[in-house]
């Protein structure tokens, strides 16, 4: 089973696993968003537990790969500015330097290539930007028996349960953690912070337009008369090689 498959199997009862759970960590790690003015990538959105609780005061965009988490979403937007894109994490459908700052609440550890997406997140940030992670990473060395016995399942299904952050950020060397906090589960889910301080040379950059084909899919909250009006919106932020295809049947929250 693919994830995207259990993820839309998931999602009508996503909120009700999930959500009170991590209420209180999740509240944590968006009180380190900065006050005002700032495009912000929600990477693996999910059904938008998130939403609720972000500053009108930023630009969004949303991106996950299951339309079924996506449309759950949808109503949570309230006043946001916010765009939703529908994509992978692993090869995001955009300019490299589009954002001020990404979340990553709860998607580094499920993507099969955590470093892929954390490389991806690093080249879509700005020089200066953060990243703010919220997810499960073991320790390095850190046996875990039981989490590397059910790995191959979970991992299919739901999540992975093998992955230790220090190896998935050797990946990206142009992030530097700024703070790393263990929050819950005995320091199993842990609240880190990166900062981009050099640009890398990235497989999938703006050079490299073949790599970006067909990798999102694109919709807008605020209605727009047509298929252009949208597209033209996005300009300055979708890689200009993906001729991304419109979603006109994405409901406008
Ligand atoms: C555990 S949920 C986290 C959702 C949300 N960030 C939260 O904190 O509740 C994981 C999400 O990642 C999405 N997902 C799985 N694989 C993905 C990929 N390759 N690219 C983007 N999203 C992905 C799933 O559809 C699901 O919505």
């Amino acid at each position: 089973m693919s994830l995207r498959s259990s993820y839309t199997l998931l999602a009508p009862v996503y909120d009700w696993l999930i959500g009170p759970a991590l209420a209180r960590v999740r509240a944590q790690s968006l009180a380190r968003l900065p006050s005002a003015g700032a495009h912000i990538l929600i990477n693996g959105a999910g059904t938008g537990l998130d939403l609720p609780l972000l500053p009108a005061t930023h630009r969004y965009t949303a991106l996950d790969l299951t339309r079924a988490m996506i449309n759950k979403a949808q109503p949570r937007r309230g006043r946001l500015d916010l765009q939703w894109v529908q994509g992978d994490s692993q090869r995001l459908p955009f300019r490299n330097d589009s954002f001020d700052h990404v979340l990553l609440h709860l998607i580094l550890a499920i993507v099969p290539d955590s470093r892929a997406a954390l490389r991806e997140t690093a080249r879509v940030l700005r020089i200066g930007g953060r990243v703010f992670v919220l997810d499960k990473f073991l320790r390095p060395g850190e046996m875990a028996p039981l989490r590397r016995l059910f790995n191959p399942l979970m991992r299919r299904i739901v999540t992975r349960t093998d992955v230790v952050f220090e190896d998935v950020l050797a990946g990206s060397p142009g992030l530097r953690v700024i703070d790393d906090q263990p929050v819950m589960a005995g320091g199993w889910i842990r609240m880190v912070t990166l900062e981009k301080i050099t640009a890398q040379d990235l497989p999938g950059g703006s050079s490299s337009a073949s790599s970006f084909s067909g990798r999102g899919q694109v919709s807008q909250t605020t209605p727009t008369s047509s298929a252009t009006a949208t597209a033209t919106s996005n300009k300055n932020q979708i890689n200009p090689f993906i001729a991304p295809r419109l979603l006109p049947g994405f409901a406008d929250a």
